[in-house]
């Protein structure tokens, strides 16, 4: 038997909620914004084949490859009359280092595959600590905010508290998400580094404040509001410097009409936000000309994939 899954893109920190809040993404053309992973029973030790348009961007050493560290990883967490050789065939669709939760749709696409060839020996709340602790071997150190909504889909708050380790936040139907990737990568422990190790007590209330306002703003169903929260004083003051062109086009978009633009992840790739199709076309055709680039580099106008992991 062979199991073959996706695994969407996310932005994760959405402005108001550095580490602590993520949404995975569609684009609405039909688009595939995500890794694929096929994985089945083998005798053999655990094999693992690299395809799709970023696989030259992955360590040619297999062990080095962060699926199948996860292979390992979850084998050790089966009885040992359990265990068995696999193999695991990924086809890396995200660009590493781009701030799309590209290690993260590789960790949770192996992750899901694996816990259904078994018959879901793991549920979501185990699953998610073993999710973050392999895709912290990438990014160096360990954020939820890729992982949660990758796996579960749709906007995912972390809480990390006894029985729920992260919750779902209703989003806005009516609103496109514009992701512009400009093709260049950046490291997300290097842009983890750039920040302060501490706060100043104003920004720790804002903090509060925005993220807060947000999501009760999401769930009051009140998109002006939500659009008004998006404010970032956790990242975006110490990497925007470091994403070039990244703040002219946040005024350009707004000068376009849209409702907020941020830093996806870690960066390089940005996210605008509009509730009119119009408008995101507009951004986009912006972001192609003037934020992309590099041949490699993309934009897609997205909606929120209110679905996560699945099985293809
Ligand atoms: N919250 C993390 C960060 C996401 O911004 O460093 C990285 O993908």
């Amino acid at each position: 038997m062979s199991i073959r899954v996706y695994a969407p893109a996310t932005i994760a920190n959405l402005s108001v909620g550095f580490d602590l809040l993520g949404a995975a993404v569609v684009p609405i053309d039909g688009n595939c914004l995500g890794d694929r992973l096929s994985v089945s029973k083998s005798d053999a030790e655990i094999q693992v084949a690299i395809s799709g348009p970023w696989q030259h961007k992955l360590p040619t050493d297999p062990v080095q490859n962060i699926v199948y560290q996860c292979a390992q990883y979850f084998l050790e967490q089966l009885p040992q009359s359990a265990r068995c050789g696999l193999k695991l065939d990924l086809e890396k669709n995200l660009p590493v280092g781009s701030g799309l939760g590209s290690s993260a749709s590789s960790v949770v696409a192996a992750f899901f595959a694996l816990n259904e060839l078994f018959d879901q020996p793991f549920d979501k709340e185990q699953m998610l600590p073993m999710m973050g602790e392999l895709e912290g071997r990438v990014s160096g150190s360990i954020h939820f905010d890729n992982v949660a909504p990758c796996y579960l889909g749709g906007l995912q708050l972390l809480l990390q508290a006894p029985g729920s380790f992260c919750e779902a936040i209703p989003a806005f139907q009516s609103w496109f998400w514009v992701v512009a990737y400009p093709g260049t990568s950046l490291s997300t422990a290097q842009m983890r580094a750039l920040l302060p190790a501490e706060y100043s007590r104003s920004d720790v209330i804002k903090y509060g404040r925005f993220l807060s306002g947000f999501i009760h703003a999401s769930y009051r169903n009140d998109p002006k509001l939500a659009a008004a929260m998006f404010n970032d004083v956790i990242a975006e003051p110490y990497r925007s410097p470091h994403i070039p062109g990244y703040i002219n086009a946040k005024q350009s978009l707004a000068d376009l009409g849209a409702l907020a633009s941020g830093i996806s992840g870690s960066g390089p790739t940005m996210f605008t936000v509009t509730d009119s199709l119009e408008t995101a076309q507009k951004a986009a055709q912006w972001l192609k000309i003037n934020y992309v680039t590099d041949p490699c580099g993309f934009v897609h106008i997205c909606q929120i994939d209110s679905t996560g992991a699945r099985r293809i």
